[in-house]
């Protein structure tokens, strides 16, 4: 089976978020299931740049613009990946959506929109490279239009998209329908008007022939009002082809045993390591280098879906416990800033940094007892994932991919070993105080505490189960394609 994987992030080339993770790593896992599979991402300048070489593929004019198709490999793998290189649209330093304001790029509609038209050209085979796949895997609103264009040809490739997050939408004003030349019948509520804005989310939750998101949880959340961002309805109405397939995580590339960015190495079987990966990130911060004092570690997007203001809100009675927070992240300017004058306040016990650091986010993942993810949606989360895998036992509200894979401590989950974590059920500071002391309680147990952590350890988060799940997503999405260019099975 032939997969054309779209994406507007992939690492190691370019991440803001998990999507970049899921991007880097699923496509591998479809390539050990004998898939024949390319991703496909625009050429920003930091994305070619980390490609050594890369060769031109095909050439096209869209408009009036001349793009360029190359082909590079995934640093460290086989996968092949696809650049549509259109340097007016993604020749520019930094985040791939937003300026160095933090302001979306004022050109998305158009970035996104060319970036579509050029998928959509290549999963109908039409840039002469002989390749056409049977499925069209797209993810989130910046691929969005593919399943829209596509729908316009009398035969196609089956299309599948998956929703990462529902928070974002991709909504620009009516006037980009005329501007991006797309079909004045998709202004409507029925296909890509959304209370009087162009969505291109919309492209992808109307068209795909198959919807899934990254938990089972958020499947079912985002189909009822409080989880469905003003979309529940018509996800509601496409239920039939809508699932939940849990996020897989990059064993190798996050394994406490292994990982080059450690101090010191450990395992389920050997956790002794982790107290010298602590008191390095304690000197690194600048905290107190105290062993016996919980550390809590946090690396995270600042924005509100992570419930960083739930955290600041809960600061007053958590400076008066007996523990230490190391905080990664950027984002929320107002948040930032909250955050570092707190740093400035209690010293000892607070460490933020500000930005964006791979190697201190795995730092953090191994040095800390405790990671907390108060989020108030996610629609799977990856580093509690991380945090489980490195025995940093995290402490979550009970939404969407964070209920699926922590289970909350008591007598009865300590008793029949599944309890790996702690849960929050409601989204206001006394809770997430509550929720924290009762795991300073637990940690004071050291067996105890130790048994959470290898129970976390022990768990299979590799995308073997969920690459398999995926296979059986794109057969379905391939029997239920009414324009199939191919026999289906
Ligand atoms: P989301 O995609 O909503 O941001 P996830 O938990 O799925 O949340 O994934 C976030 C990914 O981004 C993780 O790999 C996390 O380590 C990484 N990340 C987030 N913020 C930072 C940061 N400031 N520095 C380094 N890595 C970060
Ligand atoms: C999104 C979600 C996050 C998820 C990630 C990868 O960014 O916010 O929960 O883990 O996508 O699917």
């Amino acid at each position: 089976m032939r997969i054309l994987f779209v994406s507007s992030e992939a690492y190691p080339l370019i991440k803001t978020g998990g999507l970049g993770d899921v991007a880097g790593s699923l496509p591998r896992a479809l390539l050990d299931l004998q898939l024949d599979v390319r991703l496909i991402m625009p050429a920003y300048a930091v994305a070619l740049g980390q490609l050594t070489e890369t060769n031109i593929l095909a050439q096209f004019s869209e408009g009036t613009d001349t793009v360029t198709l190359r082909e590079g490999q995934l640093p460290g793998s086989p996968l092949k990946v696809w650049l549509v290189d259109a340097p007016g649209y993604f020749d520019r330093p930094g985040n791939p959506y937003l300026d160095s304001n933090g302001e979306p790029w004022a050109d998305n509609a158009e970035r996104f929109a060319l970036f579509c038209r050029i998928v959509t050209r290549l999963a109908l085979n039409q840039a002469g490279l002989n390749w056409m796949p049977d499925i069209v895997h797209c993810n989130d609103w910046q691929t969005g239009l593919v399943p829209a264009l596509l729908e316009l040809s009398a035969q196609r490739p089956a299309t599948v998209f998956t929703i990462h997050n529902l928070a974002y939408q991709g909504l620009f004003p009516a006037d980009n329908v005329q501007k991006l030349g797309l079909p004045a019948s998709w202004w409507s509520h029925h296909v890509l008007e959304f209370h009087g804005q162009l969505s291109f989310i919309k492209g992808g939750l109307v068209f795909a022939d198959r919807i899934n998101t990254v938990s089972p949880g958020y499947a079912r959340e985002i189909q009822t009002a409080e989880f469905g961002n003003g979309l529940d309805g018509l996800l509601r109405h496409r239920s039939d082809v809508l699932s939940g397939i849990l996020n897989g995580i990059d064993t190798e590339e996050w394994n406490p045993a292994t990982d080059p960015l450690l101090e010191s190495h450990y395992d389920a079987n050997n956790l002794s390591g982790k107290q010298t990966n602590k008191r390095a990130l304690q000197t690194a911060l600048g905290l107190p280098r105290k062993p016996r004092t919980p550390l809590i570690g946090l690396v995270s997007r600042l924005v509100s879906q992570k419930g960083i203001d739930i955290i600041l809100d809960a600061m007053p009675g958590l400076v008066k416990l007996p523990l230490q927070l190391v905080l990664l992240g950027s984002g929320d300017r107002a948040l930032e800033t909250r955050l570092i004058t707190l740093a400035r306040q209690h010293p000892n016990k607070l460490a933020i940094s500000i930005g964006y650091d791979e190697t201190l986010a795995h730092r953090i993942e191994a040095g800390a007892d405790m990671y907390l993810m108060p989020s108030r949606f996610e629609p799977c989360g990856l580093n509690q994932m991380y945090s489980l895998r490195y025995g940093t036992v995290p402490i979550v509200r009970n939404v969407g991919g964070l209920a699926d894979t922590v289970t909350d401590t008591s007598a009865k989950t300590l008793a029949n070993g599944t309890a790996n974590g702690f849960i929050v059920n409601t989204d206001d500071s006394l809770a997430l105080l509550k929720t924290i002391k009762r795991a300073l309680r637990r940690y004071r147990d050291k067996a105890q505490w130790q048994q959470l952590q290898t129970t976390g350890m022990q768990q299979d988060f590799s995308w073997r189960n969920s690459a398999q799940e995926y296979l059986t997503l794109y057969r379905h999405a391939r029997q239920s394609n009414p324009k199939s260019v191919f026999n289906t099975e």
